[in-house]
């Protein structure tokens, strides 16, 4: 059987971690990088050894081509999402899937209709701790859940914005902390607690108010569908990326994920479940260890292989519509209902 060619639209910061990944896929192969920076696109594709291309659409018409990486600012997602699929290929976007519930739908409707498939990069759904967290939970030691707590504090200064002047727009990215960043921590806690009904929240913008249009803080409470309740806050305005600090309280017990490491706490007794040990490689230690483990299982995904998971477009929705929602009450200060 012949490889699976693989071409990656976006060769930025999160694009090392797709091309590690791949390296690490049995049966894929990078074939092409697309980017509309020439120097820095043909200088990328020559030390990986594959094809470079300035215009996706041109790459798009390459028949040996089939799974294409999505990894461009967000504004850019729902189009080129809809024109790989209409050429027959089989996607793979960096998150968020689109930059709200309208290019959604419409994504959505094209998936279905598409032959390819589309999964959406989650990572951190196949973070150890986070599998851990789900096999407690499906085992029900801890009894029905009462709460859901979540709290990340990273540090994205001005430079941050000025090197990718998308970044900090409404227009190109859509927000900034909640659809970039803590997008990541919304999904898990719905994840965890089987979605959320409604949320009440309120975002801001503090020292870096002048820089970016967008919110660089946020917190919020939720309704959970299994009757708890979540706290979440949020801030890109910190000194340092700490670690996600997560709880899951229940009748019987909690969880706790701190410094990366997963602990069930009840009463004195203290036992760590899980750890997220740094990635090796480029990426960074805040975007997790998770990239691997998802384009695996994509690509398994892909081969028909039993046992294989990736976020589909009705997954990585969910905590698009909780960004939107949190975004929703906070110009209107009231709650808002996730009816999709
Ligand atoms: N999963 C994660 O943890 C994680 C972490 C970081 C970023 N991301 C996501 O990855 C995506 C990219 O973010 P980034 O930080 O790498 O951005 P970036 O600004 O560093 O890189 C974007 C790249 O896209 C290229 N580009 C822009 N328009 C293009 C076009 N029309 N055709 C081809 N290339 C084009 C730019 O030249 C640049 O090289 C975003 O969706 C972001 O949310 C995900």
């Amino acid at each position: 059987m012949r490889a699976i060619n693989a071409a990656i639209i976006g060769c930025g910061a999160i694009h090392i971690c797709h091309v590690e990944a791949l390296r690490h896929t049995t049966g894929a192969h990078l074939r092409a990088i697309v980017d509309t920076d020439i120097v820095k696109g043909q200088a990328l594709a020559t030390s990986y050894g594959c094809h470079f291309y300035q215009d996706y659409r041109e790459m798009l018409q390459d028949q040996n081509i089939d799974v294409v990486h999505i990894c461009t600012p967000h504004y850019l997602h729902k189009t080129m999402i809809l024109d790989a699929l209409a050429a027959g290929k089989t996607v793979f976007s960096e998150k968020p899937v689109g930059m709200n519930s309208l290019e959604v739908a419409e994504i959505a409707d094209a998936a279905a209709r598409a032959t390819g498939i589309l999964g959406v990069c989650y990572q951190n759904r196949f973070n150890p701790t986070s599998l851990a967290v789900r096999e407690v939970l499906a085992s029900n030691v801890l009894g029905k859940m009462l709460s859901i707590k979540a709290v990340l504090t990273w540090s994205r200064l001005g430079g941050y914005y000025s090197d990718s002047p998308w970044r900090g727009r409404f227009a190109t990215e859509g927000g900034s902390l909640l659809i970039n960043q803590a997008i990541h921590t919304l999904d898990l806690m719905q994840w965890f607690a089987g979605g959320v009904d409604s949320v009440k929240g309120v975002v801001d913008s503090g020292p870096l108010a002048g820089t970016i249009e967008t919110e660089d803080s946020a917190m919020a409470t939720f309704a959970l569908h299994n009757g708890a309740r979540g706290l979440f806050w949020a801030t890109n305005n910190h000194t340092a990326d700490s670690p996600l600090l997560l709880e899951v309280h229940g009748e019987k017990g909690m969880l706790q994920l701190r410094d990366n490491t997963l602990w069930q706490i009840s009463g004195d007794q203290r036992v760590a479940l899980a750890s997220d040990n740094p990635p090796t490689g480029n990426g960074k230690n805040y975007w997790g260890i998770g990239h691997q483990k998802a384009i695996q299982q994509f690509y398994r995904a892909i081969q028909h292989e039993a046992d294989s998971e990736y976020i589909d477009i009705q997954q990585a929705a969910k905590s698009l519509y909780i960004v939107e929602a949190i975004y929703r009450s906070s110009q209107l200060r009231q709650w808002i209902n996730i009816t999709q």
